[in-house]
């Protein structure tokens, strides 16, 4: 049957390959969001203080096994947050017991609780060194902080500025590319033969920067990497349907309380654990390749990340359109769920 013609899939369950989970009232509140649907997450380290420390994991690790319902089948996958002085001997411990799957570059300020990450790359050489030696993963955010560069630019530049000098200097280092907003980060991944892949967000799938400019600003739509121009969205969505194995969901749903997003300063992060799989299935049928989406959300990842895929599945079905909630309450706050700007017609089976 044509995938146009779709109205029911059964894929393997999916894995969510760049989360923010949080601590605390709002870890309770956001984690069954996504243990409903995934099956395992990696889980970034930027809390206050971030995670810097194998130990430092081991114990937000068990906050969040005490935080997920009852009968909930979820891993959380621990990263390590890089900062010029972490030791290269405490990551390679770390990976060897299980603790820590990968390790995330923040250039220092790039974005939400950066401020301790790397400025000078020569600094964490050690460890990256490390890192390629024993195949373990370095998550990056790939976004320049000079501000002389143009916030859209940012990413670009950041291809040519480090990561194309970092891939030289330590060939064998694995690399993901996270949260990839534009058509160059496509292409330099794509034209790549070896240990760089790239993560997707489900709302850079969907959303352009007029989205969040144009007839008056909506602070729900900004997150960092800040969506770019239309031409860059078509490229992700092109990427993200082709079943190349070098791209795979990393929804980076980052909650904050509305308060926090609705200031004159307001918190860069998209919330979209709930909904993330109805709207990815609505972006692949749309493409009239809704069975990619088993490519894309369950199995490049595990490869990349050399994990099993999920042998559990999940049913996607298309009908009415699903009613979700407009927020989720936490003891912080409200946390406003993403809204795409269409209905949702695929629904996953619970
Ligand atoms: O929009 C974002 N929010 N981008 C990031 O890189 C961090 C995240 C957060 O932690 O809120
Ligand atoms: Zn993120």
């Amino acid at each position: 049957m044509p995938d146009r013609q779709l109205t029911s899939l059964t894929i393997r369950r999916p894995d969510d390959w760049h989360l923010h989970l949080r601590d605390g009232a709002m870890l309770q509140a956001v984690l069954p969001e996504t243990a409903r649907h995934f099956a395992r997450a990696i889980i970034m380290p930027n809390l206050v203080p971030p995670v810097v420390t194998s130990a430092q994991a081991v114990t937000y690790r068990a906050r969040i096994m005490d935080a997920l319902p009852q009968g909930a089948d979820f891993t959380p996958l621990m990263t390590l947050y890089l900062t010029e002085t972490t030791d290269p001997e405490d990551v390679r411990a770390a990976h060897a017991a299980g603790i820590a799957t990968a390790v995330k570059l923040y250039p220092a300020g790039a974005t939400t609780n950066s401020a301790s990450g790397v400025t000078d790359f020569e600094k964490v050489r050690g460890v990256l060194e490390v890192m390629a030696e024993i195949g373990m993963p370095l998550c990056v955010h790939g976004e320049v902080t000079d501000h002389d560069i143009d916030i859209f630019d940012r990413e670009a530049m950041f291809i040519d500025r480090v990561l194309k000098p970092l891939r030289k200097k330590v060939p064998d280092l694995k690399i993901v590319m996270e949260h990839v907003t534009t058509q160059d980060a496509v292409d330099y991944v794509r034209d790549s033969n070896k240990n760089l892949a790239a993560t997707i967000t489900t709302h850079h799938l969907i959303i352009n920067r007029n989205h969040i400019l144009a007839g008056g600003i909506k602070p729900h739509f900004y997150c960092l990497p800040v969506a770019k121009r239309e031409a860059h969205r078509v490229a992700l969505v092109q990427a993200a349907i082709s079943g190349d194995k070098r791209f795979f969901l990393g929804t980076d749903s980052a909650p904050h309380t509305d308060p926090a997003k609705l200031q004159a300063c307001g918190c860069a992060g998209i919330f979209t654990a709930p909904t993330t799989m109805s709207c990815l299935a609505e972006v692949f049928d749309a493409a009239g390749r809704m069975r990619k989406i088993e490519s894309f959300a369950s199995l490049n990842g595990p490869e990349f990340y050399k994990l099993p895929a999920n042998t559990s599945t999940i049913t996607l079905t298309k009908g009415e359109p699903v009613q979700y909630p407009s927020h989720i309450q936490t003891a912080d706050g409200p946390v406003t769920v993403f809204d795409p700007g269409f209905d949702l017609h695929w629904r996953v089976e619970e």
